[in-house]
């Protein structure tokens, strides 16, 4: 018997297989544009509720000055790239002059201060490339602020020994690890000499430089600290009066920190976990306990987190505020002159500075909004104007620095 083969339809299969083909392939389409329609979704709703729950802040009026109350910001041009910031008495008057570095050029910017408020347009300084973070503190006591600076593209620290005439003498350097981010002073072994303390970003480490004196330092140490290393701060978050350091390890999500066993030479890193990507550091008492707090920045969130300290250098959970943009800059400070720090942050997406207001507990109002040039890179504080009342300073992505005086 012939067995009848049933010719098999080859076109019918065919025709059945693309329309699956198709099926799926529009499927994918389908479902990568829902993807991105949800992400954007996502986006507009975080920014929208970020700015409708900080046009409904309820103002607590037992705590002084709130709202806050700051003049309009004054814009002066800069050099390209205005990445850092800091200021200091640096021409012998007792005005606050304020230096930024330009990091897409190859100068830095002295605003000399008229004590009223307002400052001299730049005066430009010629540095070399890749200069990425300014610090201004007397390194050699003779009362005048020095300017510290850290060259990434040579691995050092370079310092500019002010003359008190609005010159300096040529800068000396020092060798630190590789890709200087971040710079920050004190006495770690208490022998009243200064050290210097670098953050190495490309090499997951600290420096830090022991007991400047006679222009040299005479020895140095380096501890290891998270991945990408960003910001450093120190404070002592154990109240034996030795100071610790902590750093914001960019790509690991964590901050790094090193107790002093009293002898300025760090043995044992602890390691605490933060929201994604923190970037920026600053450390201070925030509900007045006498220990010290932390709040970081985060570079890929709209958050900053305030870790409060449990009164043994413990750091176990945090709060998180939103300031409206990615986070980058902040500075912690009084800004009402109710004892209780404050908190000022500055984000990457915005015209604006948040301002948080201490409940008088370590824990914040929602942000108070002063509009500033577009794009925050980093913030300093002082009195600018002599009237008892910290005011603020700024650089911006419009190649710009701000000022914004305090009227509380
Ligand atoms: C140190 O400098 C500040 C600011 O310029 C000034 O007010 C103060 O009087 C100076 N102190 C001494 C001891 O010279
Ligand atoms: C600040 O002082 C400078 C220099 O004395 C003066 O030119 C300027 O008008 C003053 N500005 C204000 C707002 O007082
Ligand atoms: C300071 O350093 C210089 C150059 O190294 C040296 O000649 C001088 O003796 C040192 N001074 C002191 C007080 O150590
Ligand atoms: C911190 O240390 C100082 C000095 O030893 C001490 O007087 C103070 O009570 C300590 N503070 C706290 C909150 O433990
Ligand atoms: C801040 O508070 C202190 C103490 O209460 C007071 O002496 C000072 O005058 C205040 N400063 C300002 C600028 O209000």
């Amino acid at each position: 018997m012939q067995v009848l083969s049933i010719p098999e339809d080859h076109s019918q299969k065919e025709s059945i297989l693309s329309t699956k083909c198709r099926l799926l392939l529009w499927s994918c389409v389908l479902i990568h544009i829902s993807v991105i329609l949800g992400i954007v979704a996502v986006v507009i709703f975080i920014r929208y509720q970020s700015s409708f729950s900080s046009t409904s802040i309820n103002y607590n009026i037992d705590i002084p000055c709130n709202p806050l109350e700051f003049s309009d910001y004054t814009s002066y041009p800069t050099g390209t790239v205005p990445w850092s910031i800091n200021n200091g008495y640096l021409d012998g008057d007792s005005f606050l002059d304020i230096v930024v570095v330009n990091e897409g050029g190859t100068t830095i910017s002295i605003f000399y201060g008229f004590g009223n408020g307002t400052f001299g347009s730049q005066q430009l300084y010629s540095t070399t490339s890749g200069v990425l973070y300014v610090a201004v503190r007397d390194m050699n006591n003779d009362n005048k602020s020095d300017i510290i600076l850290t060259y990434t593209n040579t691995n050092q620290i370079a310092i500019f020994i002010s003359k008190g005439n609005r010159n300096f003498n040529s800068p000396i350097t020092y060798p630190v690890g590789n890709y200087p981010y971040w710079i920050a002073m004190s006495d770690f072994n208490k022998n009243n000499l200064l050290d210097v303390i670098v953050t190495n970003d490309h090499d997951a480490s600290v420096t830090i430089l022991y007991d400047y004196y006679n222009l040299s330092f005479s020895y140095s140490e380096t501890y290891p600290v998270g991945n990408d290393v960003t910001g450093v701060s120190v404070a002592d978050f154990n109240n034996d009066s030795y100071p610790d350091f902590v750093t914001a390890d960019y790509t690991d999500n964590t901050l790094s920190l090193y107790i002093n066993p009293k002898n300025g030479i760090f043995k044992n890193k602890k390691k605490i976990y933060t929201s994604p990507v923190p970037l920026g550091i600053a450390t201070a008492d925030l509900n007045n306990d006498n220990f010290i707090d932390i709040v970081n920045t985060n570079g890929y969130t709209f958050a900053i987190n305030v870790f409060l300290n449990d009164g043994h250098g413990n750091f176990n959970k945090f709060d998180t505020y939103n300031v409206g943009g990615h986070s980058r800059a902040v500075a912690l400070v009084d800004l009402n002159n109710d004892t209780f720090i404050d908190i000022i942050a500055g984000n990457s997406d915005d015209d604006f500075i948040c301002i948080f207001l201490n409940k008088q507990n370590g824990i914040f109002e929602a942000c108070q909004r002063f509009i500033t040039d577009w794009n925050i890179y980093a913030v300093t504080t002082g009195d600018f104007n002599r009237d008892g009342k910290i005011d603020i300073a700024l650089t911006t992505a419009q190649y710009t620095m701000n000022v914004l005086l305090n009227l509380c």
